[in-house]
């Protein structure tokens, strides 16, 4: 079995280790922080023990993942590694730098994948001489727990690093989804208007965050509301992922960033992780009632919807994934409760292109129009999947 090294041991980093090491493949992390790998040591006994206790491994599987798993003080130690996956600070300038010294200590044809969210791959391979072996492998947090993998291979690489690439993701029982290298790749460009669309909704005061968590939820069938969501990611986090998309696309109106969350991130209300984000979670915070009223709470899910279908009709004109791929990536990577492609079928395509045509000449924003695909399977009365 090859060996694998994984760069950066923080939060990605060990989950990724972790998968590849219960795989069975001698896993080399390698982090310039020391103390990083010990809390990474530390986190990943806990977790198996944890896994142990819900009965789902037992003593033999963790002592073997234990022992799969090597700590490097030194990058050279990837040297006779088949495939690194980097997971370090998302800097460009920092990652070049890391792709070029791993070029140097790696054989010829040892893939180097990155697990950026936000960075070209096509800007990280031209670190290398050879950057046919570059590819993105982009999981999700909790890596352990989320099936979906974003295979992006960079105009530079070369089809036999994405078909290895993506073998080695499977054989790690994950779905891989293959994008193709823009921003936000599919997930992170697509799920742009669950947050981006509740936070209008709630800016223009048309609902509240309970009102309109309440609503995505119960009426929606998502797992959890936006706000919720948010203040679990991370309003810094959230924050960032959309103003770099919304960057990346040149200033796109459909992506941009809401003064709400930016001003909770810059009181430092991130969220559960600070105590405070649109929520209040101290113990005596008192607790929000929604307004569950049924006209309100669909004129909110259809909006947030019909936003996010668009998004993700838009990404098939665009050709950043097969339709496939687009409802595999919203079902496995951020839980929805249905692909986004089949409940446009499903509401009816003249209705969906409806909603954002009202909404579209309500605001005279270029936010709101209509991907051209949608137009036209409606002007020729086509479906996607039936
Ligand atoms: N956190 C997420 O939800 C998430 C999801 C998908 C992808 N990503 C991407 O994964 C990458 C890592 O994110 P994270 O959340 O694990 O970050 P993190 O801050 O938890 O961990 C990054 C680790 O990299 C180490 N590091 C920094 N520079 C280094 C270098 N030059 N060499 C070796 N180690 C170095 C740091 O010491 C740290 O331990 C980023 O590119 C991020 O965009 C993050």
């Amino acid at each position: 079995m090859i060996k694998i090294g994984i760069l950066g041991a923080g939060s990605m980093g060990s989950g990724i280790a972790q998968i590849a090491a219960t795989a069975g493949h001698e896993v080399i992390v390698f982090d310039v922080n020391t103390a990083a790998l010990e809390v990474m040591k530390k986190k990943l006994l806990k977790i198996l023990n944890r896994l142990i206790e819900k009965g789902r491994i037992n003593e033999t599987t963790k002592n073997s993942i234990l022992t799969n798993i090597k700590y490097a003080d030194k990058i050279t130690d990837f040297a006779d590694c088949s495939l690194i996956i980097e997971a370090i600070v998302e800097n460009l300038e920092i990652k070049k730098k890391v792709f070029a010294q791993l070029e140097e200590i790696t054989a010829d044809d040892a893939i180097l994948a990155s697990n950026t969210s936000s960075l070209s791959i096509a800007s990280i391979a031209a670190a290398c001489q050879n950057s046919t072996r570059v590819i993105g492998i982009h999981f999700f947090n909790p890596a352990p727990l989320m099936k979906l993998v974003e295979i992006i291979p960079a105009i530079q690489t070369s089809e036999k690093t994405t078909e290895q690439a993506k073998e080695i993701i499977k054989s790690w029982g994950k779905l891989t989804v293959l994008a193709k290298d823009t921003p936000g790749f599919i997930v992170n460009r697509i799920a742009r208007p669950f947050y981006g669309e509740a936070l209008r909704i709630l800016e223009e005061g048309i609902a509240d965050i309970a009102t309109i968590d309440w609503a995505m939820k119960h009426v929606g069938g998502f797992r959890m509301g936006p706000f919720t969501l948010m203040d679990y990611i991370g309003n810094d986090v959230n924050y960032v992922v959309t103003e770099t998309v919304f960057k990346a696309f040149y200033y796109d109106p459909r992506y941009k960033p809401s003064f709400t969350q930016k001003r909770l991130s810059e009181a430092g209300y991130h969220g559960r992780k600070a105590g405070r984000g649109f929520y209040d979670y101290s113990p005596d915070a008192p607790k929000l009632v929604p307004n569950q009223d049924e006209a309100l709470s669909q004129k909110i899910v259809n909006r947030v919807v019909c936003m996010l279908i668009n998004e993700a009709v838009d990404a098939l004109f665009w050709q950043v994934a097969t339709k496939e791929d687009i409802e595999t990536a919203m079902t496995k990577g951020v839980n929805y409760p249905k692909g986004l492609l089949q409940w446009a079928d499903e509401k009816g395509l003249e209705n969906v292109l409806k909603t954002l045509e009202d909404l579209h000449f309500e605001y005279g924003e270029d936010r709101y129009r209509p991907s051209p695909l949608l137009r036209k399977m409606v002007r020729t009365e086509a479906n996607f999947f039936q």
